[in-house]
C-alpha cells in the first residue's frame, strides 16, 4: 500500500491508524488543524517506528483545505512527494444537538467535513490510484449509518452507500474501496460533541487499537464493509431485521450524536 494518507490525525481512531500503519512500515500523510499536535505525532512516528510522516495541515470544512490534500493525492511520484497508496477519510465529529436546536452553519460543517471531503478526496484518489493500477480507500463511517439519527447518522449512510458503489465501479481496476462501521470507541468524540459518554456502559465501548486493528485486517484482505467487534457485528445484524419503526424508538433513548 506504500504510502498512508490520514485525515483527522491528531486523536483517537486517526492517531491509531498512524501508530499501526507505522508499525507495519507504511510512510504517512497526517492530515489535520492542529499543526503542532500533527508535527509532534509526525516526530514520535519517525523516533519509534523509524517512517517518513509528512504533515498537511488543513481544515476540511473549507474549499481550500479539501485542494491542498488533494493536491498532495495528485502530486507527482518524487522521493519528497511518494505516491499515495491508501487513503483513509477519518476525520469526523459528532454534531451532539438535535438539527432544530444547532446552529446550521454547524450543520453545515458537519456535511463538509464528512461527506463533501470524502467525495473530494475519494475522487482524486480513485483517479491517481486507478492510473497506477493499485492503491485503497477506506472510509471510515459508524454503527450510527444505520440509526436513522440525526445529520450525523446520514452522513455517515452516505459514506457507506457512497463506498459500497465505488467499490464496484473501482472492480477490476486493481483500487479497492472499504467502509469501516464502529460502535462506541474511547477517543475525544464524545467529549468534541458535548455528549456524556457515562451514558454509554461501558463494556459497550471498544478501544481505538481493536477497532484499527480488525479494519486493518478487513482493509488487506479487500473487504467492502467491515463492522469490527463481535458486540456491534451483532447489533448491526439486529438493525437490518429490526422494523424500522422500533429502531427509532429505542434510539429516543440514546444519547444524540
Ligand atoms: N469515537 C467513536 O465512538 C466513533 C464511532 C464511530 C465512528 N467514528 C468516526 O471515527 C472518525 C474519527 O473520530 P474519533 O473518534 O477518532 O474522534 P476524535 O478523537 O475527536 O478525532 C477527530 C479527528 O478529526 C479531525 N478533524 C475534525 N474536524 C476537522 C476538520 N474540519 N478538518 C480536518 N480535520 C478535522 C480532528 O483533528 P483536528 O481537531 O486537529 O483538526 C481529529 O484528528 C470520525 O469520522 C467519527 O465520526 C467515531
Amino acid at each position: 500500500m506504500g504510502t498512508a494518507l490520514i485525515t483527522g490525525a491528531t486523536s483517537g481512531l486517526g492517531e491509531e491508524f498512524a501508530w499501526q500503519l507505522a508499525a507495519r512500515k507504511h510512510d504517512l500523510v497526517l492530515v489535520a488543524r492542529r499543526e503542532n499536535a500533527l508535527h509532534n505525532l509526525a516526530e514520535r512516528l519517525h523516533a519509534i517506528a523509524g517512517i517518513r510522516a509528512e504533515v498537511l495541515v488543513a481544515d476540511l470544512s473549507t474549499p481550500e483545505g479539501c485542494a491542498a490534500v488533494a493536491r498532495r493525492i495528485d502530486a507527482p511520484a518524487t522521493t519528497h512527494t511518494p505516491p499515495i497508496g491508501l487513503l483513509v477519510n477519518n476525520a469526523g465529529f459528532g454534531l451532539g444537538k438535535p438539527f432544530p436546536d444547532n446552529d446550521l452553519e454547524a450543520e453545515i460543517k458537519g456535511l463538509d467535513v464528512m461527506v463533501r471531503a470524502v467525495m473530494i478526496l475519494s475522487h482524486h484518489a480513485a483517479q491517481t490510484m486507478r492510473a497506477r493500477g493499485r492503491g485503497a480507500i477506506l472510509n471510515v463511517a459508524s454503527v450510527a449509518s444505520r440509526t436513522g439519527a440525526g445529520t450525523y447518522s446520514a452522513h455517515k449512510a452516505w459514506v457507506v452507500a457512497f463506498t459500497e458503489g465505488l467499490s464496484e465501479e473501482l472492480r477490476g481496476t486493481g483500487v479497492t474501496a472499504t467502509a469501516v462501521c464502529p460502535g462506541p470507541v474511547r477517543t475525544a468524540f464524545f467529549e468534541n460533541a458535548g455528549v456524556d459518554m457515562d451514558r454509554i456502559p461501558s463494556p459497550l465501548i471498544a478501544d481505538a487499537e481493536e477497532v484499527v486493528s480488525e479494519t486493518l485486517d478487513a482493509l488487506r484482505l479487500g473487504k467492502v464493509l467491515v463492522t469490527p467487534t463481535p458486540v456491534y457485528k451483532a447489533a448491526m445484524a439486529a438493525m437490518k431485521l429490526m422494523p424500522r419503526s422500533l429502531l427509532r424508538k429505542v434510539m429516543r433513548s440514546m444519547p444524540h450524536l
